[in-house]
Protein backbone atom coordinates (compact mmCIF):
# COMPACT_ATOMS: atom_id res chain seq x y z
CA UNK A 1 0.00 0.00 0.00
CA UNK A 2 1.41 3.83 -1.11
CA UNK A 3 2.11 5.65 1.94
CA UNK A 4 -0.11 8.07 1.80
CA UNK A 5 -3.24 5.60 1.85
CA UNK A 6 -1.44 4.02 5.10
CA UNK A 7 -1.14 7.87 6.32
CA UNK A 8 -4.91 7.57 5.68
CA UNK A 9 -5.73 4.50 7.43
CA UNK A 10 -3.47 5.48 10.59
CA UNK A 11 -5.89 8.90 11.03
CA UNK A 12 -8.78 7.18 10.59
CA UNK A 13 -8.29 4.28 13.23
CA UNK A 14 -6.63 6.77 15.66
CA UNK A 15 -9.54 9.18 15.63
CA UNK A 16 -11.81 5.89 15.54
CA UNK A 17 -10.31 4.73 18.35
CA UNK A 18 -9.81 8.18 20.47
CA UNK A 19 -13.37 9.15 19.75
CA UNK A 20 -14.50 6.22 21.54
CA UNK A 21 -11.91 6.54 24.06
CA UNK A 22 -12.37 10.17 24.97
CA UNK A 23 -15.22 9.74 27.52
CA UNK A 24 -17.89 7.63 27.19
CA UNK A 25 -20.91 10.72 27.66
CA UNK A 26 -20.55 11.24 23.99
CA UNK A 27 -22.37 7.70 23.42
CA UNK A 28 -25.94 8.19 23.13
CA UNK A 29 -27.97 7.57 26.07
CA UNK A 30 -31.42 7.36 25.66
CA UNK A 31 -33.32 10.48 26.35
CA UNK A 32 -35.90 11.37 28.61
CA UNK A 33 -36.43 7.59 29.38
CA UNK A 34 -38.03 8.09 32.92
CA UNK A 35 -37.03 4.64 34.02
CA UNK A 36 -33.20 6.52 34.28
CA UNK A 37 -31.82 8.68 36.72
CA UNK A 38 -31.11 11.41 34.64
CA UNK A 39 -27.60 11.50 36.86
CA UNK A 40 -26.87 7.92 36.27
CA UNK A 41 -23.88 8.60 33.93
CA UNK A 42 -22.09 9.97 36.79
CA UNK A 43 -22.16 7.18 39.30
CA UNK A 44 -18.33 6.40 39.30
CA UNK A 45 -17.33 2.99 40.86
CA UNK A 46 -21.39 2.71 41.18
CA UNK A 47 -22.38 2.91 38.31
CA UNK A 48 -24.48 0.29 35.41
CA UNK A 49 -22.28 -1.53 32.92
CA UNK A 50 -25.06 -0.23 30.51
CA UNK A 51 -24.44 3.33 31.16
CA UNK A 52 -21.06 2.95 29.46
CA UNK A 53 -22.33 1.06 26.38
CA UNK A 54 -25.98 1.95 26.01
CA UNK A 55 -26.73 -0.55 23.67
CA UNK A 56 -26.53 -2.94 25.73
CA UNK A 57 -29.85 -1.27 27.25
CA UNK A 58 -31.64 -2.40 23.91
CA UNK A 59 -30.25 -5.60 23.93
CA UNK A 60 -27.75 -7.53 26.75
CA UNK A 61 -26.29 -10.00 24.43
CA UNK A 62 -25.34 -7.07 21.49
CA UNK A 63 -22.05 -7.71 19.98
CA UNK A 64 -20.00 -6.32 16.78
CA UNK A 65 -17.09 -7.94 16.11
CA UNK A 66 -16.18 -5.31 13.74
CA UNK A 67 -14.89 -2.95 16.12
CA UNK A 68 -12.06 -5.49 16.61
CA UNK A 69 -10.73 -4.86 13.00
CA UNK A 70 -7.35 -6.51 12.49
CA UNK A 71 -4.80 -5.78 10.05
CA UNK A 72 -5.57 -8.39 7.40
CA UNK A 73 -7.37 -11.33 7.59
CA UNK A 74 -4.29 -13.90 8.05
CA UNK A 75 -5.26 -13.05 12.39
CA UNK A 76 -6.19 -15.80 14.28
CA UNK A 77 -6.52 -14.94 18.16
CA UNK A 78 -3.82 -16.84 20.36
CA UNK A 79 -4.48 -16.06 23.98
CA UNK A 80 -6.66 -13.85 25.70
CA UNK A 81 -6.61 -12.32 29.15
CA UNK A 82 -9.33 -10.54 30.64
CA UNK A 83 -9.04 -9.02 34.04
CA UNK A 84 -12.55 -7.94 34.93
CA UNK A 85 -14.00 -6.22 38.15
CA UNK A 86 -16.89 -8.06 40.24
CA UNK A 87 -20.55 -7.49 39.11
CA UNK A 88 -23.10 -4.82 40.81
CA UNK A 89 -23.35 -5.51 44.36
CA UNK A 90 -25.08 -4.05 47.89
CA UNK A 91 -23.29 -1.33 49.48
CA UNK A 92 -20.48 -2.15 52.18
CA UNK A 93 -21.85 -2.27 55.80
CA UNK A 94 -19.82 1.40 56.49
CA UNK A 95 -22.27 2.99 53.45
CA UNK A 96 -25.39 0.93 55.11
CA UNK A 97 -24.69 2.97 58.08
CA UNK A 98 -24.28 6.69 56.28
CA UNK A 99 -27.61 6.00 54.12
CA UNK A 100 -29.61 4.56 57.29
CA UNK A 101 -28.81 8.08 59.20
CA UNK A 102 -29.34 9.83 55.72
CA UNK A 103 -32.75 8.31 55.36
CA UNK A 104 -34.10 8.98 59.57
CA UNK A 105 -32.71 12.57 58.92
CA UNK A 106 -35.07 12.66 56.01
CA UNK A 107 -38.11 11.12 57.73
CA UNK A 108 -37.58 12.73 60.97
CA UNK A 109 -36.50 16.38 59.64
CA UNK A 110 -37.30 17.15 56.09
CA UNK A 111 -40.30 19.69 56.10
CA UNK A 112 -40.45 20.68 52.54
CA UNK A 113 -43.82 20.07 50.28
CA UNK A 114 -42.40 17.29 47.27
CA UNK A 115 -44.04 14.78 46.52
CA UNK A 116 -40.77 12.50 45.97
CA UNK A 117 -39.60 13.52 49.17
CA UNK A 118 -43.64 12.25 50.65
CA UNK A 119 -43.10 9.14 48.52
CA UNK A 120 -39.63 8.87 50.89
CA UNK A 121 -41.28 9.90 53.99
CA UNK A 122 -44.46 7.38 53.87
CA UNK A 123 -43.72 4.35 50.83
CA UNK A 124 -40.08 3.82 50.62
CA UNK A 125 -38.59 1.46 52.93
CA UNK A 126 -35.03 1.40 54.01
CA UNK A 127 -34.34 -2.42 52.97
CA UNK A 128 -30.28 -2.29 53.13
CA UNK A 129 -28.69 -3.97 56.29
CA UNK A 130 -25.72 -4.36 57.36
CA UNK A 131 -25.70 -8.00 56.45
CA UNK A 132 -25.65 -7.17 53.24
CA UNK A 133 -21.96 -6.09 53.34
CA UNK A 134 -20.39 -6.06 49.82
CA UNK A 135 -21.89 -9.10 48.53
CA UNK A 136 -22.85 -9.97 45.44
CA UNK A 137 -26.40 -8.70 43.77
CA UNK A 138 -28.71 -10.80 41.30
CA UNK A 139 -27.95 -8.07 38.81
CA UNK A 140 -24.49 -8.59 39.53
CA UNK A 141 -24.81 -12.47 38.85
CA UNK A 142 -26.32 -11.44 35.61
CA UNK A 143 -23.29 -8.68 34.83
CA UNK A 144 -21.16 -11.73 34.75
CA UNK A 145 -23.25 -13.97 32.85
CA UNK A 146 -24.31 -11.84 30.05
CA UNK A 147 -20.46 -10.52 29.83
CA UNK A 148 -19.06 -14.31 29.55
CA UNK A 149 -21.78 -14.96 26.90
CA UNK A 150 -20.88 -11.29 25.04
CA UNK A 151 -17.46 -12.43 25.22
CA UNK A 152 -18.29 -15.84 23.47
CA UNK A 153 -19.33 -14.23 20.32
CA UNK A 154 -16.38 -11.68 20.29
CA UNK A 155 -13.98 -14.06 20.28
CA UNK A 156 -16.03 -17.51 19.43
CA UNK A 157 -12.09 -19.28 18.59
CA UNK A 158 -11.08 -18.19 22.23
CA UNK A 159 -14.23 -18.43 24.57
CA UNK A 160 -15.89 -21.53 22.93
CA UNK A 161 -17.02 -24.95 24.46
CA UNK A 162 -14.15 -26.76 22.73
CA UNK A 163 -11.95 -24.75 25.18
CA UNK A 164 -13.48 -24.48 28.02
CA UNK A 165 -14.16 -28.02 27.56
CA UNK A 166 -10.21 -28.60 27.86
CA UNK A 167 -9.83 -26.81 30.48
CA UNK A 168 -7.82 -24.46 28.35
CA UNK A 169 -9.70 -21.44 29.87
CA UNK A 170 -8.32 -20.57 33.64
CA UNK A 171 -10.14 -19.01 36.43
CA UNK A 172 -8.66 -16.92 39.17
CA UNK A 173 -10.28 -14.66 41.61
CA UNK A 174 -9.86 -12.35 44.23
CA UNK A 175 -10.94 -14.15 47.69
CA UNK A 176 -13.86 -11.64 48.39
CA UNK A 177 -17.27 -13.27 48.30
CA UNK A 178 -18.68 -11.01 45.43
CA UNK A 179 -15.73 -12.13 43.22
CA UNK A 180 -15.68 -15.51 43.73
CA UNK A 181 -19.70 -15.34 43.11
CA UNK A 182 -18.51 -13.61 39.92
CA UNK A 183 -16.48 -15.71 38.95
CA UNK A 184 -18.99 -18.80 39.17
CA UNK A 185 -21.55 -16.15 37.50
CA UNK A 186 -19.00 -16.16 34.19
CA UNK A 187 -18.85 -19.94 33.93
CA UNK A 188 -22.91 -20.48 34.62
CA UNK A 189 -22.99 -18.15 31.72
CA UNK A 190 -20.99 -19.91 29.59
CA UNK A 191 -22.44 -23.58 30.94
CA UNK A 192 -25.54 -22.52 30.98
CA UNK A 193 -24.80 -21.35 27.12
CA UNK A 194 -23.93 -24.81 26.25
CA UNK A 195 -25.50 -26.54 27.96
CA UNK A 196 -22.75 -28.36 29.75
CA UNK A 197 -23.70 -30.63 32.63
CA UNK A 198 -21.61 -33.48 32.69
CA UNK A 199 -18.31 -31.45 33.78
CA UNK A 200 -17.43 -28.56 36.88
CA UNK A 201 -15.09 -26.02 36.62
CA UNK A 202 -12.92 -25.01 39.18
CA UNK A 203 -11.33 -21.84 40.15
CA UNK A 204 -7.82 -20.45 41.81
CA UNK A 205 -8.10 -17.75 44.85
CA UNK A 206 -5.37 -15.65 44.54
CA UNK A 207 -4.99 -12.49 46.97
CA UNK A 208 -1.49 -12.02 46.05
CA UNK A 209 -2.37 -10.96 42.61
CA UNK A 210 -6.53 -9.65 42.71
CA UNK A 211 -5.68 -7.77 45.93
CA UNK A 212 -2.14 -6.71 45.55
CA UNK A 213 -2.88 -3.61 47.61
CA UNK A 214 -3.51 -4.73 50.68
CA UNK A 215 -0.17 -7.05 50.30
CA UNK A 216 1.92 -3.60 49.19
CA UNK A 217 3.23 -2.62 52.55
CA UNK A 218 4.98 0.77 51.53
CA UNK A 219 1.27 1.44 49.45
CA UNK A 220 -0.70 0.65 52.75
CA UNK A 221 1.60 2.59 54.98
CA UNK A 222 2.02 5.90 52.67
CA UNK A 223 -1.46 5.75 50.99
CA UNK A 224 -3.76 3.29 52.67
CA UNK A 225 -3.40 4.38 55.95
CA UNK A 226 -1.91 8.20 55.79
CA UNK A 227 -4.22 10.65 56.10
CA UNK A 228 -2.35 13.89 54.52
CA UNK A 229 -2.26 11.51 51.09
CA UNK A 230 -5.71 12.76 50.37
CA UNK A 231 -5.49 16.09 51.12
CA UNK A 232 -6.72 17.39 48.34
CA UNK A 233 -9.83 14.94 48.56
CA UNK A 234 -10.53 16.77 52.16
CA UNK A 235 -10.28 20.17 50.38
CA UNK A 236 -12.57 19.87 47.79
CA UNK A 237 -14.98 18.32 50.35
CA UNK A 238 -15.12 21.24 52.35
CA UNK A 239 -14.50 23.42 49.50
CA UNK A 240 -17.16 26.20 48.03
CA UNK A 241 -18.36 23.25 45.18
CA UNK A 242 -19.74 20.75 47.47
CA UNK A 243 -21.26 23.41 50.31
CA UNK A 244 -23.08 24.72 47.39
CA UNK A 245 -24.49 21.01 46.60
CA UNK A 246 -25.10 20.25 50.31
CA UNK A 247 -27.10 23.70 50.68
CA UNK A 248 -29.19 22.84 47.73
CA UNK A 249 -29.66 19.30 49.23
CA UNK A 250 -31.20 21.10 52.35
CA UNK A 251 -32.81 23.69 50.37
CA UNK A 252 -34.54 20.83 48.91
CA UNK A 253 -35.52 18.61 52.17
CA UNK A 254 -36.12 21.86 53.55
CA UNK A 255 -33.84 21.21 56.51
CA UNK A 256 -31.24 23.61 58.08
CA UNK A 257 -27.49 23.92 56.03
CA UNK A 258 -26.00 22.08 58.77
CA UNK A 259 -27.40 18.74 58.86
CA UNK A 260 -26.60 17.94 55.65
CA UNK A 261 -22.30 17.24 55.89
CA UNK A 262 -20.68 15.83 52.92
CA UNK A 263 -21.18 12.23 54.49
CA UNK A 264 -25.12 13.00 54.04
CA UNK A 265 -24.65 14.36 50.49
CA UNK A 266 -22.28 10.95 49.09
CA UNK A 267 -24.97 8.84 51.27
CA UNK A 268 -27.76 10.69 49.02
CA UNK A 269 -25.66 10.34 45.82
CA UNK A 270 -25.65 6.04 46.50
CA UNK A 271 -28.48 6.18 47.46
CA UNK A 272 -30.06 6.88 43.64
CA UNK A 273 -27.42 4.78 42.89
CA UNK A 274 -27.57 1.55 44.74
CA UNK A 275 -31.54 1.83 44.08
CA UNK A 276 -30.21 2.01 40.11
CA UNK A 277 -27.74 -0.16 40.12
CA UNK A 278 -29.35 -2.89 41.91
CA UNK A 279 -33.25 -2.67 41.09
CA UNK A 280 -33.02 -0.71 38.06
CA UNK A 281 -35.10 1.97 39.34
CA UNK A 282 -35.22 5.74 39.54
CA UNK A 283 -36.07 6.52 42.97
CA UNK A 284 -37.42 9.58 44.16
CA UNK A 285 -33.83 10.01 46.04
CA UNK A 286 -32.87 11.18 42.86
CA UNK A 287 -34.22 13.87 43.20
CA UNK A 288 -32.02 15.54 45.53
CA UNK A 289 -29.17 16.09 42.72
CA UNK A 290 -29.50 17.64 39.44
CA UNK A 291 -27.14 17.49 36.76
CA UNK A 292 -24.42 20.21 38.18
CA UNK A 293 -24.31 18.84 41.23
CA UNK A 294 -23.94 15.29 40.09
CA UNK A 295 -20.83 16.52 38.32
CA UNK A 296 -19.63 17.72 41.82
CA UNK A 297 -19.90 14.24 43.30
CA UNK A 298 -18.39 12.61 40.36
CA UNK A 299 -15.11 14.58 41.06
CA UNK A 300 -15.05 14.55 44.69
CA UNK A 301 -15.39 10.65 43.58
CA UNK A 302 -12.68 11.05 41.35
CA UNK A 303 -10.37 12.80 43.23
CA UNK A 304 -10.42 10.01 45.80
CA UNK A 305 -9.80 7.71 42.73
CA UNK A 306 -7.22 9.70 41.71
CA UNK A 307 -4.89 9.86 44.86
CA UNK A 308 -5.76 6.87 46.47
CA UNK A 309 -5.47 4.37 43.62
CA UNK A 310 -4.15 6.35 40.16
CA UNK A 311 -1.66 8.75 39.54
CA UNK A 312 -1.75 11.19 43.03
CA UNK A 313 1.02 8.93 44.16
CA UNK A 314 3.26 6.60 42.42
CA UNK A 315 3.02 3.49 44.56
CA UNK A 316 -0.36 3.12 43.65
CA UNK A 317 -0.08 2.20 40.51
CA UNK A 318 3.57 0.09 41.33
CA UNK A 319 1.38 -1.87 43.65
CA UNK A 320 -0.06 -3.37 40.79
CA UNK A 321 3.53 -4.92 39.50
CA UNK A 322 2.78 -8.39 40.07
CA UNK A 323 -0.51 -8.27 38.08
CA UNK A 324 1.36 -6.71 34.96
CA UNK A 325 4.32 -8.91 34.89
CA UNK A 326 1.94 -11.91 35.52
CA UNK A 327 -0.26 -10.73 32.02
CA UNK A 328 3.18 -10.44 29.91
CA UNK A 329 4.65 -13.53 31.04
CA UNK A 330 1.48 -15.25 30.15
CA UNK A 331 1.73 -13.30 27.05
CA UNK A 332 5.26 -14.20 26.56
CA UNK A 333 4.23 -17.69 26.70
CA UNK A 334 1.93 -17.60 24.66
CA UNK A 335 4.43 -15.96 21.95
CA UNK A 336 7.18 -18.40 22.22
CA UNK A 337 4.42 -21.49 22.51
CA UNK A 338 2.78 -19.91 19.09
CA UNK A 339 6.44 -18.99 17.39
CA UNK A 340 7.92 -23.00 17.93
CA UNK A 341 4.17 -24.18 16.56
CA UNK A 342 2.79 -25.73 19.65
CA UNK A 343 -0.37 -25.28 20.65
CA UNK A 344 -0.97 -22.46 23.06
CA UNK A 345 -1.56 -24.31 26.86
CA UNK A 346 -3.17 -21.52 28.67
CA UNK A 347 -5.43 -19.87 25.46
CA UNK A 348 -7.55 -18.09 28.28
CA UNK A 349 -7.15 -16.41 31.42
CA UNK A 350 -10.57 -14.89 33.03
CA UNK A 351 -9.20 -12.82 36.27
CA UNK A 352 -12.29 -11.11 38.67
CA UNK A 353 -11.05 -8.81 41.38
CA UNK A 354 -11.87 -5.12 42.26
CA UNK A 355 -12.35 -1.48 41.09
CA UNK A 356 -9.11 -1.12 43.01
CA UNK A 357 -7.23 -3.83 40.80
CA UNK A 358 -8.04 -2.10 37.68
CA UNK A 359 -7.20 1.21 37.85
CA UNK A 360 -3.87 1.05 39.83
CA UNK A 361 -3.15 -1.40 36.25
CA UNK A 362 -4.72 1.08 34.11
CA UNK A 363 -2.73 3.68 35.58
CA UNK A 364 0.45 1.73 35.49
CA UNK A 365 -0.12 1.36 31.52
CA UNK A 366 -0.41 5.01 31.05
CA UNK A 367 -4.72 4.88 30.26
CA UNK A 368 -6.79 8.38 31.11
CA UNK A 369 -3.50 10.52 32.61
CA UNK A 370 -4.28 13.73 31.62
CA UNK A 371 -2.25 17.09 31.82
CA UNK A 372 -2.98 18.27 34.72
CA UNK A 373 -3.24 16.86 38.08
CA UNK A 374 -6.70 16.57 39.57
CA UNK A 375 -6.65 19.69 42.32
CA UNK A 376 -9.02 20.91 44.81
CA UNK A 377 -9.05 24.18 43.40
CA UNK A 378 -9.02 22.84 39.58
CA UNK A 379 -12.46 21.42 39.29
CA UNK A 380 -13.50 24.03 36.34
CA UNK A 381 -11.17 23.33 34.31
CA UNK A 382 -11.78 19.27 34.56
CA UNK A 383 -14.70 19.14 32.81
CA UNK A 384 -13.12 17.58 29.85
CA UNK A 385 -10.43 15.13 31.91
CA UNK A 386 -10.48 11.91 30.85
CA UNK A 387 -10.08 10.19 34.15
CA UNK A 388 -13.60 8.98 34.99
CA UNK A 389 -14.08 6.74 37.01
CA UNK A 390 -18.15 6.35 35.55
CA UNK A 391 -16.56 5.73 32.68
CA UNK A 392 -13.67 3.33 33.56
CA UNK A 393 -14.98 1.11 35.93
CA UNK A 394 -18.57 0.36 36.52
CA UNK A 395 -19.68 -2.57 37.65
CA UNK A 396 -17.97 -5.47 35.83
CA UNK A 397 -15.56 -2.96 33.98
CA UNK A 398 -13.37 -5.20 32.05
CA UNK A 399 -9.58 -5.06 30.46
CA UNK A 400 -9.03 -7.42 27.79
CA UNK A 401 -5.53 -8.24 26.31
CA UNK A 402 -6.01 -10.09 22.65
CA UNK A 403 -2.95 -11.79 21.56
CA UNK A 404 -3.25 -12.08 17.40
CA UNK A 405 -1.10 -14.42 15.41
CA UNK A 406 -1.02 -12.45 11.98
CA UNK A 407 1.51 -15.01 10.44
CA UNK A 408 3.27 -12.20 8.19
CA UNK A 409 1.54 -9.59 9.46
CA UNK A 410 3.31 -10.34 13.17
CA UNK A 411 2.12 -10.81 16.66
CA UNK A 412 0.12 -8.65 17.65
CA UNK A 413 -1.67 -7.37 21.14
CA UNK A 414 -5.35 -5.64 21.30
CA UNK A 415 -6.59 -3.92 24.29
CA UNK A 416 -10.14 -3.39 24.98
CA UNK A 417 -12.03 -1.63 27.78
CA UNK A 418 -15.08 -2.35 28.59
CA UNK A 419 -15.49 -4.40 25.37
CA UNK A 420 -14.10 -1.24 22.96
CA UNK A 421 -10.87 -1.33 21.65
CA UNK A 422 -8.35 1.35 23.44
CA UNK A 423 -4.74 2.62 22.22
CA UNK A 424 -1.95 1.68 24.31
CA UNK A 425 -1.16 5.63 25.33
CA UNK A 426 2.00 7.07 23.79
CA UNK A 427 2.51 3.76 21.44
CA UNK A 428 2.96 5.49 18.08
CA UNK A 429 1.82 2.72 15.68
CA UNK A 430 0.29 2.32 12.21
CA UNK A 431 -2.63 -0.09 13.93
CA UNK A 432 -2.89 2.56 16.98
CA UNK A 433 -5.44 -0.46 17.92
CA UNK A 434 -3.76 -3.52 17.21
CA UNK A 435 0.26 -2.61 17.84
CA UNK A 436 2.77 -5.14 17.27
CA UNK A 437 3.05 -7.25 20.13
CA UNK A 438 7.09 -6.33 20.40
CA UNK A 439 6.50 -2.58 20.14
CA UNK A 440 3.73 -3.20 22.72
CA UNK A 441 6.85 -4.85 24.90
CA UNK A 442 9.73 -2.01 23.72
CA UNK A 443 6.85 0.37 24.86
CA UNK A 444 7.01 -1.07 28.42
CA UNK A 445 10.21 -2.09 28.50
CA UNK A 446 11.08 0.13 31.92
CA UNK A 447 8.26 -1.52 33.56
CA UNK A 448 9.39 -5.10 32.21
CA UNK A 449 12.55 -4.51 33.42
CA UNK A 450 12.01 -3.07 36.72
CA UNK A 451 8.43 -2.79 38.07
CA UNK A 452 9.64 -5.59 40.81
CA UNK A 453 6.52 -5.94 43.18
CA UNK A 454 8.86 -6.57 46.77
CA UNK A 455 11.50 -3.55 45.83
CA UNK A 456 8.06 -1.12 44.85
CA UNK A 457 6.30 -2.32 48.03
CA UNK A 458 9.45 -2.09 50.45
CA UNK A 459 8.92 0.25 53.04
CA UNK A 460 11.34 2.85 53.63
CA UNK A 461 13.45 2.40 50.81
CA UNK A 462 13.08 4.68 47.40
CA UNK A 463 13.18 1.83 44.51
CA UNK A 464 14.35 4.47 42.52
CA UNK A 465 17.56 5.24 44.23
CA UNK A 466 18.58 2.02 44.96
C1 LIG B 1 -20.22 -2.19 14.06
O1 LIG B 1 -18.98 -1.52 14.10
C2 LIG B 1 -18.60 -0.97 12.87
C3 LIG B 1 -17.17 -0.48 13.00
O2 LIG B 1 -16.98 0.30 14.14
C4 LIG B 1 -19.57 0.12 12.48
O3 LIG B 1 -19.23 0.69 11.25
C5 LIG B 1 -20.98 -0.51 12.38
O4 LIG B 1 -21.92 0.50 12.16
C6 LIG B 1 -21.33 -1.22 13.68
N1 LIG B 1 -22.56 -1.96 13.48
C7 LIG B 1 -23.56 -1.88 14.34
C8 LIG B 1 -24.76 -2.73 14.03
O5 LIG B 1 -23.54 -1.18 15.33
C1 LIG C 1 -22.78 -16.43 46.45
O1 LIG C 1 -22.21 -17.63 46.88
C2 LIG C 1 -22.65 -18.09 48.15
C3 LIG C 1 -21.84 -19.31 48.51
O2 LIG C 1 -21.66 -20.15 47.44
C4 LIG C 1 -24.14 -18.35 48.10
O3 LIG C 1 -24.58 -18.75 49.36
C5 LIG C 1 -24.85 -17.08 47.68
O4 LIG C 1 -26.21 -17.32 47.55
C6 LIG C 1 -24.28 -16.56 46.40
N1 LIG C 1 -24.90 -15.31 46.06
C7 LIG C 1 -25.33 -15.04 44.86
C8 LIG C 1 -25.95 -13.70 44.68
O5 LIG C 1 -25.23 -15.80 43.95
C1 LIG D 1 -1.80 18.28 26.76
O1 LIG D 1 -0.50 18.78 26.49
C2 LIG D 1 -0.02 18.49 25.19
C3 LIG D 1 1.42 18.92 25.10
O2 LIG D 1 1.62 20.14 25.75
C4 LIG D 1 -0.92 19.19 24.17
O3 LIG D 1 -0.48 18.90 22.86
C5 LIG D 1 -2.35 18.68 24.34
O4 LIG D 1 -3.22 19.36 23.48
C6 LIG D 1 -2.82 18.85 25.78
N1 LIG D 1 -4.09 18.20 25.92
C7 LIG D 1 -5.14 18.79 26.48
C8 LIG D 1 -6.39 18.01 26.52
O5 LIG D 1 -5.10 19.91 26.93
Amino acid sequence: MPIILWKLVFILLTTTVIGIFSCCYSNVIPEGDPNIPAIAKYFCTKGRYEEVNPYLIQDILAVNRSILKPPSARCRQIHLTAIIRHGTRYPTAKNVQKMQKLYELVRSSATAKHSWLQEIQTQWKMWYTEEMDGRLVQKGVDDHKHLAIRLSKLFPSMISEEKLRGRLIKFITSSKHRCINSTLSFQAGLTELWNIKDMEFDHAVNDALMRFFDQCDRFVQEVEKNPSALTEVDKFKQGPEMKRVQQKIADRLGVPYDLITDDMAEAAFYMCAYEFAIKTVNSPWCHLFDEVDAQVMEYAIDLKQFWKRGYGHDINSKSSCILFHDAFSRLDQAVAESKSDQPVTEAVTVQVGHAETLLPLLTLLGFFKDNNTLMSTNYASQTQRSFRTSCMLPYAANLLLVLYDCGRDGLRLQPLLNEKPVAFPGLNDQQASMPLYQDVREHYKHLLRGCDFETECRLFTNPTDA
